[in-house]
């Protein structure tokens, strides 16, 4: 298990630009599996979720060569259509793959994505939305196997707007044959993005961006250079580190539009911002007031991945605020965490409530999820005294060498 240590009590300052996007390039790099020709992908992040389906994909036959933040994916052929085990382990999202199997294939054989500890993480709208396009699944001991003779277009509605499900049906409907309507759909930028990129290699999807995607399907798809966009989650956690430990940071990025809702908070929480289509800067003044309830929601709602890094922040504000979890079931395993530094927190039911304290204490503690361990660092940085933080690995899966990153501002993080 690899360690972080984390140093509290600097002030943060300076200028920097944010990675590609974590949640953005992984449907990305599966639609680039939707055409015989080369796609180039850059902006890459460094992150292990990339690494784990660049193993995915060279294991079931795809060409795939990473240098730096390019990526060059060629999949002329797929020679495998079985998900191992270990990486549907490793990473839930690998189970977008499944329409893209399907698409080629006309087979796939995955492991059912188990649940971590935000959630059971279900993937019934997944199996609904395929099987309304001609698939027809069944379970072989650990894993599910799905067959189609071809996708055919369908009128997909989905109770709940699933990021990865509309991405999946999205995935299906671009090579079906017909007409695909989405309704409910997500309209999370990964999603406008995912769909951007289809319809730059020739797909035909109307709508992108909205709860209703109507999706023309095509013959075939051509390659492509795409640029991954920032990372909105990895932005705001940043503005949140200088919320938190004050000073002044200005981040370089073209996600400003998509942090509005978390920008306001801060502002409300007596953090100064200032930003225009390109730029944000964040500048703490003063004690931070907590504002008293927090809700997360689908985009354009409060991101439930910036709910973990609010507690952080929360916990030492003057006041008393309430944080209220909508998307996953138990989003709150850095809570015992944050107490150990001395947070005041009490869980009751969907909701965390905090006690702003006026310091945390640096402690030895555990990350059990990715948001989570960037919590724990930002609580670091509050802290007086030394942070230890087992479970690294976690944060590897999504932030591109955190501890430079912020470092650059003036952190103090390093791997023991
Ligand atoms: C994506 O996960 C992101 N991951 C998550 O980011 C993010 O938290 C989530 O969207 C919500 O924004 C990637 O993009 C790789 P969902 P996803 O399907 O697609 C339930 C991070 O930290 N659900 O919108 O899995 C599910 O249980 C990660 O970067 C079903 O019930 O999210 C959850 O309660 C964490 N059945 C809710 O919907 C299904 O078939 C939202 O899940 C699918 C989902």
């Amino acid at each position: 298990m690899s360690c972080l240590e984390v140093v509290g009590g600097n002030s943060l300052y300076g200028e920097g630009t944010i990675q590609g996007s974590k949640n953005a390039i992984l449907p990305m790099m599966a639609a680039a599996l939707l055409t015989k020709e080369e796609v180039l992908l850059s902006n890459c992040p460094n992150i292990s979720d990339v690494i784990c389906m660049i193993d995915i994909m060279k294991d079931i036959g795809v060409q795939v060569v990473k240098q730096e933040h390019n990526l060059l994916i060629h999949a002329k052929d797929i020679l495998n259509v079985t998900i191992k085990e270990e990486y549907g382990k490793r990473m839930r999202a690998s189970v977008i793959l499944a329409s893209i199997l399907l698409a080629r294939e006309h087979k796939v054989k995955f492991p059912y994505p188990g649940g971590c500890t935000i959630g059971a993480r279900p993937i019934d709208l997944h199996i609904q939305a395929l099987e309304k396009m001609n698939v027809q699944f069944q379970e072989e001991e650990k894993f599910i196997v799905g067959n189609t003779l071809g996708f055919c277009g369908a009128d997909i509605y989905f109770s709940f707007p699933s990021v990865g499900a509309t991405q999946q049906a999205i995935l299906a409907g671009v090579l079906a044959k017909g007409t695909t309507r989405i309704y409910n759909a997500a309209r999370e930028p990964e999603v406008w993005t995912l769909c951007d990129m289809l319809n730059k290699m020739g797909a035909r999807i109307l709508g992108a961006g909205t709860k209703c995607l109507c999706i023309e399907g095509v013959e075939c798809l051509h390659g492509i250079e795409y640029q991954v966009p920032c990372d909105r989650i990895v932005a705001q956690t940043y503005l949140c580190a200088a919320a938190g430990c004050g000073g002044e940071i200005t981040l370089h990025t073209d996600c400003v539009m998509q942090m509005k809702m978390v920008m306001n908070m801060l502002q409300e929480m007596g953090v100064e911002i200032k930003s225009n289509p390109n730029m944000v800067c964040c500048k703490r003044k003063g004690q931070l007031k907590n504002i008293p309830k927090v809700k997360t929601a689908v985009y354009p709602g409060f991101p439930t991945d910036m709910q973990s890094i609010f507690l952080a922040l929360l916990s030492i504000g003057e006041g008393t605020g309430v944080v209220e979890e909508e998307i996953f079931e138990s989003r709150y395993a850095c809570v015992p965490e944050l107490k150990k530094m001395g947070a005041d927190i009490r869980i009751v039911e969907q909701c965390a409530i905090v006690k702003g304290k006026r310091k945390l204490c640096g402690a030895d503690v555990e990350a059990k999820d990715l948001r989570g361990g960037a919590a724990l660092i930002l609580a670091g940085l509050e802290a007086e005294g030394i942070t230890r933080i087992k479970g690294g690995e976690y944060i590897l899966r999504g932030y591109e060498s955190l501890e430079s990153e912020l470092g650059q501002f003036g952190a103090k993080i390093r791997w023991m």
